[in-house]
């Protein structure tokens, strides 16, 4: 680590908002804000089973991921253009600009769409179409990983992959989420193993909710590069060795976990023990319209939750985003250079 200057605490909220940083846990159907899923409605006739915004917002109460999913899969039927997944995609970006962030591998799930008969050549088309005007009028780099549902079968994530490959240039991996329990990894391991053998980049949601033998299945039969979630990786000593050794990031999202009663408290929350351990832990967003935050959110209230983070767990999670990304090096280091330089600008004189 390089020298960190020394940075007043009243001054650390400021810092968390403006370091530069990359968003690698972000599911672009989980960006949809409700006034977003009104319009939509509106534009594209669809019904919602919600009488208006409030409340859809009153519904987001979750007790725990699955209590989320039914009503982010609801969300998502909006969903049917591809103007639809290029204005999603776009507002997104535009406010992750605004958070500083300088690089995204966002999310996304094919089957949520093609399952209601959408194209899945609209939804790529939509959103990589976002992902190139926001580089131009924003100067934020963004990249899509495809995500598999693991609730549905192997077989049908296979055929997903089929639909995806004329489209292969527009998106660098790809991911495993929805309902984790009973849904291990292992029932992936062929597609996985296919995938990899096309070049793809494969990360996988695991212990978020699941036990560490959910994150072993990961890395040992899926050969993920990055773990989403991870947090129960801490109830396994052996695991937490193996993850701090091969330096497997891991995408934690502290406001997801409190909203989905992962932990009690944003102040219970791992993230500390995660950076002592040696983890190259990031802090992401996950569901931002859901969960009450987009990435600085996340920093800042975690980090008034947790005052024994300070600065230097600032600059680490930072530059552990963009040494966990999937960008070139020539990147990681240019944007490395802009952190030590934000870092700078805040000092106490
Ligand atoms: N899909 C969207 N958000 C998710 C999460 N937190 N876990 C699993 N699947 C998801
Ligand atoms: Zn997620």
């Amino acid at each position: 680590m390089p020298t960190i200057p020394i940075i007043a605490p009243e001054r650390l909220p400021a810092l968390l908002a403006a370091m530069p940083k990359a968003e690698l846990h972000i599911h672009i159907e989980g960006s949809l804000e409700p006034e977003m899923i009104f319009a939509l409605a509106r534009r594209n006739g669809v019904d919602l089973p919600y009488a208006n915004v409030e409340a859809l917002r009153r519904a987001y109460a979750f007790t725990d991921l699955q209590s989320f999913l039914d009503i982010y899969y609801a969300g998502a039927s909006v969903l049917l253009k591809e103007q639809d997944f290029y204005d999603m995609a776009s507002a997104y970006l535009a406010r992750a600009a605004m958070d500083n962030v300088v690089h995204a591998e966002i999310f996304f799930d094919p089957q949520t769409h093609t399952a209601r008969g959408v194209a899945i050549d609209t939804v790529i088309q939509g959103l990589h179409r976002a992902c190139v005007d926001a580089r131009a009028e924003l100067g934020i780099s963004a990249s899509l990983i495809l995500s598999f549902l693991r609730h549905l079968s192997e077989e049908d994530a296979f055929a997903t992959l089929e639909q995806a490959l004329p489209w292969m240039d527009k998106f660098i991996g790809v991911g495993l989420d929805s309902s984790e329990l009973g849904h291990p990894p292992e029932k992936f391991a062929r597609v996985f193993a296919r995938c990899r053998e096309l070049g793809l980049h494969v990360v996988a949601h695991a212990g978020e909710e699941g036990p560490p033998a959910y994150i072993w299945g990961a890395l040992d039969v899926l050969k993920a590069e990055r773990i989403d979630h991870g947090v129960q990786a801490v109830h396994d000593a052996a695991l937490m060795r193996r993850l701090a050794e091969e330096r497997i990031p891991l995408t934690v999202c502290p406001l997801s976990n409190l909203k989905l009663c992962v932990f009690p408290s944003l102040a219970a929350h791992n993230l500390p023990a995660l950076l002592e351990a040696g983890l190259v832990a990031t802090v992401n967003s996950d569901d931002p319209a859901y969960f009450g935050g987009y990435i600085n959110a996340n920093f800042i209230q975690t980090f008034a939750a947790l005052p024994i983070l300070t600065a230097r767990h600032a600059w680490q999670l930072a530059h552990n985003s963009f040494e966990a990304s999937f960008a070139p090096q020539a990147e990681k280091r240019a944007w490395g250079d802009r952190l030590q330089a934000c870092f700078e600008h805040h000092a106490s004189a």
